[in-house]
């Protein structure tokens, strides 16, 4: 390179300045400052390689021209910062602007009304909250189920009238009459003895299927909760008192609860309970044929051979179970005079709750 003069080298360095604020000052992005700067001022700009061509210079000129230069390369830095703190602010702002929430409140508008869950679902969950409430948890099973969890294990023995084929609907799936749709969730009593050490306080709610006709009183789909206590030294009276408990807390202090001598194969003894017609209070309508109760349920204690079935040694356990109709107490609840609305969803229906 021929020999610089330091003026030349001033008008350089001037016309670099220059050329650096302006482009700095058309900037609108943090990308761009940065690459400028590194075009600029980094070890491989424009700069240093100014710098660079100083090395052929006589040392006293080479002395003022990098006074000069380094004087350019300390205000260029100081532009940069600033201009660089400019853009991260507006880069901010503008990132705060597109992840703003609109938080305000939506103007009710009388044509809109929202959802709710339908009226089993919150009767199946309180039910949930008061045994919750009561120290049990809350167990599921499947819908599909095998014989043997539906009715052998249940000592249901095969010609139980509960097994005929116009109970049950069976699937198409293995063995003839091997799978079928759960005709109640006892089986989950099953899974649950099964799977888990007692001490065991649960309830089961779930759908269930049997092959009914639709009426006023039954659908082919409908709902139960089941309550299984294994213990030591249960006794009827805790079966009992669970039960009015849970009758109170449902139905609220008017209504009361009795059991009448029942069968099941699962539970012996056995009993049905009964509620007060939550309808007439007990006097008698037509909803309780005039008797003032309606029959809610299943329960008693657990037979021998169902704790056989599971394993677990009837000499040491014992305990209490019961079923029973979430739909029919829902309908009792709420005076439902057919029980096919539950399955309609009419929003006309559903609403009311
Ligand atoms: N599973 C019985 C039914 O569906 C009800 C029941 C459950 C009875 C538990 C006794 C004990 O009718």
């Amino acid at each position: 390179m021929s020999q610089l003069s330091l003026q030349e080298i001033i008008d350089i360095v001037e016309k670099l300045k220059k050329h650096f604020r302006s482009s700095l000052e058309n900037l609108d992005d943090v990308d761009h400052a940065k690459a400028l700067e590194s075009e600029t001022l980094s070890k491989k700009g424009s700069i240093a390689s100014l710098n660079r061509q100083l090395g052929s210079l006589d040392q006293e000129l080479r002395q003022s021209a990098g006074a000069v230069i380094n004087q350019a390369r300390a205000e260029l830095s100081a532009d940069y910062e600033k201009a660089l703190s400019k853009l991260l602010v507006q880069a901010r702002i503008k990132e705060l602007e597109s992840e703003k929430l609109d938080l305000s409140e939506t103007v009710f508008d009388s044509s809109f009304r929202s959802g709710r869950t339908h009226l089993i679902t919150r009767t199946r969950q309180e039910l949930e909250d008061i045994f919750i409430g009561m120290g049990f948890t809350v167990e599921e099973g499947p819908e599909v189920e095998t014989d043997w969890y539906n009715f052998e294990a249940l000592n249901i023995p095969p010609y139980h009238p509960a097994r005929a084929g116009q109970d049950s609907f069976y699937l198409k799936h293995g063995q003839p009459e091997s799978m079928l749709l759960r005709t109640h969730t006892s089986p989950v009593q099953i899974r649950v003895m099964t799977s888990q050490q007692p001490p065991i306080y649960a309830v089961m709610p779930g759908r269930v299927y049997r092959r009914d006709t639709a009426d006023a009183r039954h659908t082919p789909a409908f709902h139960q909760i089941e309550g299984l206590v294994v213990d030591k030294g249960i006794t009827f009276a805790n079966l009992a008192g669970t039960i009015e408990t849970f009758t109170k807390a449902i139905f609220g202090p008017n209504i009361v609860s009795r059991l009448r001598p029942g069968f099941f194969p699962f539970t012996e003894p056995s009993a049905e309970f009964e509620v007060t017609c939550a309808i007439c209070e007990g006097a008698g309508c037509r909803t309780c044929s005039g008797t003032g109760w309606i029959e809610l349920g299943g329960c008693g204690m657990i037979d021998p051979n169902v704790f056989g079935a599971v394993g677990l040694d009837p000499e040491v356990w014992n305990g209490f179970a019961f079923g029973f109709g979430i739909d029919r107490l829902a309908q009792m609840r709420y005076a439902i005079s057919d029980m096919r609305v539950l399955l309609d969803n009419d929003v006309r229906f559903l609403r009311q709750f």
